[in-house]
C-alpha cells in the first residue's frame, strides 16, 4: 500500500510560482521547496526573486529567480523558456501574481484599471497556463493552482475589477479542468480571505478597521501567508491526486459562517 505521507513528497518536481517575491507567494514557494520541489521565483524585479531564491538555497532548497512581469507576452515566454533551460520540466505552475488598482464605484472606474486588473490578474494566469500545458502533457501530467479571492465568490462594493478577475479565475480553473483532465493536468483555485501581506494593507493597517474587520471573521483574526502554504502542497502533489476543478476557501470562516453582529 502507498504510504500516504510519501503521496506529499515533491522530490523532482519542478513547479513556477509567479508573485513569490513576498505575501502569500513566498509562503507557498517555501512549502513546495520544503517538500522537495524545484522552486522557480518569480515576480518583477531580477534583483528581488534572486534575492529570495539565495534565501531559499541558504536552506538547502532548490530555487532560482527568474524575472516576469506576467502581462507582458515576452517575459511570460522567457519564464517558461529559462525554466525549461534550467530544470527540464515543469510539473506545477501557480499563477500568484495579483493587483488592486482601483478602488472605488463602477461608474467611475477607469478603463485603463479594469483593463490593468484583467490582465494581470486573469489574462495572465490562462497564457501562462497555456505556455506550460504542453510541459506538463510531456511529462504525463501536473497541477495548475490559481490564487483567486474568497472576493470572486461574493460581491463587495468598490471591488469590481478585482471580484470580476477573481470571479474569472474560477470559471477558467473549471474549463481548463473539463479540457485537460485527459491528459492528467489537474487545475484547481485557492480563494484566501484576509491575509496580513502588502497587498492587503489597506484593510489592515488602520486598527480600528481591521477590528471591524475581524468581527466578522469567526477565527477572530487575519491570516498570516505561512497559512496558505499547506493547500498548495496538497493541490501540487498526488496527496490531491483525484481533485481538479475545485474551489478551496481558506478564510477563517468569513463567507460561509459569517459572524452576524
Ligand atoms: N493578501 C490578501 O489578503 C489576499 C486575499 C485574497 C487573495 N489574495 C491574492 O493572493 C495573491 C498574492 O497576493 P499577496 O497578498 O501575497 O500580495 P503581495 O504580498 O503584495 O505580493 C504580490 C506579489 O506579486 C508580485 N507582482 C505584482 N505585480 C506583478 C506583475 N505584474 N507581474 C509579476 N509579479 C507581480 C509582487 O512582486 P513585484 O512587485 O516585485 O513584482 C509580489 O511578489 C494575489 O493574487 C492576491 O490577489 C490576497
Amino acid at each position: 500500500m502507498t504510504r500516504i505521507k510519501s503521496l506529499f513528497n515533491l522530490e523532482g518536481k519542478v513547479a513556477i510560482i509567479t508573485g513569490a517575491s513576498k505575501g502569500i507567494g513566498e509562503a507557498m514557494a517555501r512549502g513546495l521547496a520544503e517538500h522537495g520541489a524545484s522552486v522557480v521565483i518569480s515576480s518583477r524585479k531580477q534583483e528581488a526573486v534572486e534575492q529570495v531564491a539565495e534565501g531559499f538555497k541558504a536552506d538547502g532548497l532548490e530555487a532560482i529567480g527568474i524575472a516576469c512581469h506576467v502581462a507582458q507576452e515576452a517575459q511570460r515566454v522567457n519564464l517558461i523558456e529559462k525554466t525549461i533551460e534550467k530544470y527540464g520540466r515543469i510539473d506545477c505552475i501557480i499563477n500568484n501574481a495579483g493587483t488592486n488598482p482601483y478602488f472605488g464605484p463602477i461608474e467611475q472606474m477607469p478603463a485603463a484599471a479594469y483593463q490593468k486588473t484583467m490582465d494581470i490578474n486573469l489574462n495572465a494566469p490562462m497564457e501562462l497556463s497555456k505556455l506550460t500545458y504542453p510541459h506538463m502533457k510531456a511529462v504525463g501530467g501536473g497541477s495548475v493552482i490559481h490564487i483567486s479571492s474568497i472576493e470572486g465568490l461574493h460581491a463587495t462594493a468598490g471591488f469590481a475589477a478585482y471580484n470580476l478577475s477573481k470571479a474569472g479565475l474560477v470559471m477558467l480553473a473549471q474549463n481548463q479542468a473539463a479540457e485537460w483532465g485527459k491528459d492528467n493536468i489537474r487545475v484547481n483555485v485557492i480563494c484566501p480571505g484576509l491575509v496580513k501581506t502588502k497587498l492587503s494593507t489597506a484593510l489592515w493597517a488602520d486598527e480600528e478597521n481591521l477590528k471591524k474587520f475581524k468581527k466578522n471573521i469567526p477565527l477572530g483574526r487575519m491570516a498570516m501567508p505561512d497559512e496558505m502554504a499547506g493547500l498548495a502542497v496538497f493541490l501540487a502533489s498526488e496527496a490531491s491526486s483525484y481533485m481538479t476543478g475545485s474551489v478551496l476557501v481558506n478564510d477563517g470562516g468569513i463567507l460561509h459562517a459569517p459572524v452576524l453582529t
